[in-house]
């Protein structure tokens, strides 16, 4: 939590929703946080009652007070009350669920697929050709013009789940099968999820971050994010070190010959908050700590240290500091 403290980004929680689904999913846990209050105090209340009321009092002998054996009236109003109870929480939840499973995608919906990975979120727009890791952009949506985002989950893995608690419902991202989930966020924003699965050594290590943009600005990262990687001369040393090493096997740098897929993309690499699936802040020195042994700031961590020298350690990490 020290990093979302860090940056001012809201303690990611439910009863703080900030898109569609998220306000639903808010209102039926309060209608069922009520029911089973009312049901607490009810049954609290007559337990309390029942032990002061029936207590033995100085002079008593103590024997069994008269039993009580069937009560036609007793056992139907306890099977009855909790039977109507269950049927209004069952319909009020079906009711919810099918209303958030049926919503068809407006003409501008965006298109995300997001792919889980041990540990860390492969984030793709195929109707924009742009490919991102663990930080998902989106614009914000209004009543005028509907933006909602229609995310695709699919896993290379293991199971893992997508929770973004203020923005929508949690859904468990499975091997050979694929989930749909939409979030439709009002507020301009930075949100912060987690995989909710249990996934392997990592799973509290792999982070999602949501930036919810003004539409202008949304626009302005894809144009950012379509563009090949920048050629800038000065780190022609690093790049070259890049693409000698094993880094291209697993990475993908658009506009070089580096096309892994095992890893993330890192075409942008430097337009990322956080390093790791978010368990770093994305600075120089935490990139070089990264590259020079990634167990260092994520044990576990699949990427292999990449055993480089000091001054190919400082080349690279220059080269990899102008993916913008
Ligand atoms: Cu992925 Cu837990």
């Amino acid at each position: 939590m020290s990093l979302i403290a860090a940056t001012g980004i809201s303690t990611p929680s439910m009863f703080a929703p900030a898109s569609t689904p998220a306000f639903a999913i808010r209102d039926l846990s309060f209608l069922v946080l009520a029911v089973v209050t009312l049901i607490f105090i009810v049954v609290a209340g007559v337990t309390l009652y029942a032990i002061v009321r029936y207590r033995r009092r100085p002079g008593e002998d103590g024997g069994d007070p008269p039993q009580v054996y069937g009560s036609t009236q007793i056992e139907l109003a306890w099977t009855v009350v909790p039977f109507l109870i269950v049927i209004v929480l069952f319909l009020t939840t079906t009711r919810y669920i099918f209303a958030l499973e049926r919503h068809a995608a407006p003409p501008d919906a965006v298109d995300v697929t997001v792919v889980g990975n041990q540990w860390w979120w492969e984030i793709r727009y195929p109707r924009l050709g742009i490919v991102t890791a663990n930080e998902l952009h989106v614009p914000v949506s209004d009543d005028a013009r509907p933006t909602p985002t229609f995310i695709t989950l699919e896993s290379v893995d293991v199971i893992h789940s997508f929770w973004v608690p203020q923005l929508g419902g949690k859904l468990d991202v499975i091997p050979g099968k694929t989930n749909r989930t939409w979030i439709e966020p009002r507020t301009p924003g930075t949100y912060v999820g987690q995989c909710a699965e249990f996934c392997g050594v990592q799973h509290a290590g792999m982070l999602l971050r949501v930036t919810v943009h003004p539409k202008d600005e949304f626009d302005a990262w894809v144009a950012a994010q379509q563009a090949a990687a920048a050629d800038v001369p000065a780190v022609r040393a690093g790049r070259d070190v890049f693409t000698s090493v094993a880094c291209i096997n697993c990475h993908t740098v658009r506009g070089t010959p580096a096309n892994g897929l095992f890893g993330p993309d890192l075409t942008h690499l430097m337009s990322r908050a956080t390093l790791g699936a978010g368990v770093a802040p994305n600075t120089p020195d935490n990139l070089r700590a990264w590259v020079n042994d990634p167990a260092a700031l994520k044990p576990g961590a699949l990427m292999p240290a990449m055993k480089l020298s000091n001054d190919q350690l400082d080349s690279l990490v220059a080269y990899l500091a102008t993916l913008r």
